[in-house]
């Protein structure tokens, strides 16, 4: 049995999310802000927490119609090469198949390999990149297209399969 499992952020969780926020990016969301967010329409937000209720990580979508654009994730420093991103990126990617969207994108930092190695893994390929995006680095522009093709849904329940099994 896993020791981490996943569900939707309540409003409840706000605090502890914002927590992670300011402790694993430079330029964290705050909580009025996280709040918008999990209250907003077309939105999916999921955490994954602990055996004794701590939250270790989370991750967001937003659907704009048939795109699903992922807004962040994050897994706290202790609990990371465990597959709870690997996770939270298969939870996030079944919410927006059933809400209709059929490609997925995200801006990741260019020098985050660690990141950019998990969405590769999801079918992301770099399409472009935006100048100065974060303050002083470029973003990378990933899209992972047709999600909701039968070979995109082999490749996630095998993602699914396999994370669940050693986590
Ligand atoms: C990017 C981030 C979310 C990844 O979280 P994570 O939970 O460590 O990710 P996973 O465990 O699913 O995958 C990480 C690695 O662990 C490996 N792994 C997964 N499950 C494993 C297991 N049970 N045993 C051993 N290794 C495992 C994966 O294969 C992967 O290896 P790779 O990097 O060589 O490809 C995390 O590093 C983080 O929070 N970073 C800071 C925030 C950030 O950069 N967010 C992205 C913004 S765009």
């Amino acid at each position: 049995m896993s020791q981490v499992s996943l569900r939707p952020m309540k409003p409840s969780d706000v605090p502890a999310v914002a927590n992670i926020e300011s402790d694993v990016f430079e330029s964290p969301w705050s909580i009025g802000v996280l709040k918008e967010e999990l209250g907003a329409p077309r939105r999916t937000y999921v955490v994954a927490e602990d055996k004794s209720g701590d939250l270790v990580g989370y991750a967001g979508v937003m659907i704009v119609e048939d795109d699903a654009h992922v807004t962040t994730i994050a897994v706290v420093p202790q609990m990371r090469g465990r597959g709870i991103a690997t996770r939270l990126m298969v939870s996030l990617i079944n919410a927006v198949l059933a809400a209709g969207a059929r490609h997925l994108t995200l801006e990741v930092r260019e020098s985050n390999a660690q990141a950019q190695r998990l969405y590769e893994r999801f079918g992301m390929t770099t399409v472009g990149r935006r100048k100065n995006y974060y303050l002083n680095e470029d973003a990378v522009v990933m899209w992972a297209t047709d999600i909701d093709s039968a070979d995109y849904r082999e490749r996630l329940d095998s993602i699914a399969e396999t994370t669940e099994a050693t986590v």
